[in-house]
């Protein structure tokens, strides 16, 4: 069984990662969707709503899990059997960042794979970063985030 592991931050998901889910889902038996537990970094969302969200927005997809870990993606992949690691690829900067991770990830696990995925033309310009920078000032997020995590992102902007 083709075990592929798809790890971010994803606070919060977009349409952006959904899209890269739906299409890894396509290419491998299993997906786990891997929420980082980073301490280091101040997120909008606890890594469990994160969770929820993943679920939620995921729960369609039979073959797509979601978990979480804390530390490298390269041992939490040979932790759950991953032998490929999923990234998404919307531009050059993009390419430049993921490129270091996937020579990083090679020296760490030389049993992990990396697949990078392009991005759909409609995606080029989401981001979570993005997300919050709209949300924020009250703007029109509609064409940027799933439809059922769209209540929890106002709810935070609106307290
Ligand atoms: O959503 P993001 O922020 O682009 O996800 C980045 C992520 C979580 C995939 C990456 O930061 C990661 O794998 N972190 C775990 C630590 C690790 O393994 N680092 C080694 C590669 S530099």
């Amino acid at each position: 069984m083709k075990k592929a592991i798809y790890a971010g931050s994803f606070d919060p998901l977009t349409l952006g990662h959904l899209d890269i889910i739906e299409r890894a889902a396509k290419l491998f038996d299993c997906l786990v969707v891997a929420v980082l537990e980073n301490p280091n970094k101040q997120s909008l969302f606890s890594v469990e709503e994160r969770k929820c969200h993943l679920e939620m927005a995921t729960a369609r997809l039979e073959n797509v899990e979601v978990a979480s870990f804390k530390g490298l993606l390269a041992e939490f992949a040979r932790e759950i059997g991953a032998t490929v690691a999923v990234r998404g690829l919307r531009n050059a900067v993009d390419f430049a960042a993921e490129y270091q991770m996937y020579l990083i990830n090679r020296k760490l696990g030389q049993e992990i794979e990396t697949v990078f995925l392009a991005a759909d033309e409609e995606h080029l310009s989401l981001s979570s970063t993005n997300v919050k920078e709209v949300a924020v000032f009250g703007g029109n997020i509609d064409f940027m985030v799933p439809q059922e995590i769209k209540p929890f992102i106002l709810e935070k902007y609106q307290k």
